[in-house]
């Protein structure tokens, strides 16, 4: 079982970037929570971040008959992006959207996520641990079918 996180811009500036927000941590920490939870699950795991849509595209795409499932944080590009839609679309492989803020509770312009209608599950608002159980979440589905 192989699962690929995947992270949009400004999340390389965790512990920086508005830590009111997002926390102090840093991303190379959120890496190795990342790392440490994939090891008690026995899933390989592969962890990518970029600033540039074109960039996740070609992750996603690249992903095909690899990877069995998905966790992405398109951060801002959640709000803008039909084309990470489709990428997640043309691939088919299960995936779950993690943000880590509250995004519900935030501005207008953060109501609305592309990635959403495709993904099987959406969290937000659980900071790091997101990401954990969006992998537990698709490890589970993978194990039942
Ligand atoms: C985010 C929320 C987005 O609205 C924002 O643009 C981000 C991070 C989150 O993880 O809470 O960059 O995806």
């Amino acid at each position: 079982m192989k699962l690929l996180v995947l992270n949009g811009p400004n999340l390389n500036m965790l512990g920086i970037r508005e830590p009111e927000v997002y926390g102090s941590a840093t991303y190379a920490q959120l890496c190795e929570q990342i790392r440490a939870h994939a090891a008690i699950l026995g899933a390989q795991i592969e962890i990518y971040q970029s600033n540039h849509e074109g960039d996740l595209v070609d992750k996603i795409q690249a992903a095909y008959g690899s990877v069995d499932g998905i966790v992405i944080n398109p951060a801002a590009y959640t709000h803008t992006s039909v084309a990470l839609l489709d990428a997640l679309k043309a691939v088919g492989i299960p995936a779950v959207e993690v943000h880590i803020s509250d995004v519900s509770k935030r501005e207008d312009f953060r109501q609305i996520s592309f990635v959403r209608q495709y993904c099987e599950r959406t969290i937000v608002g659980h900071g790091f641990a997101g990401y954990l159980e969006a992998m537990d979440y698709l490890m589970g589905a993978h194990n039942e079918s």
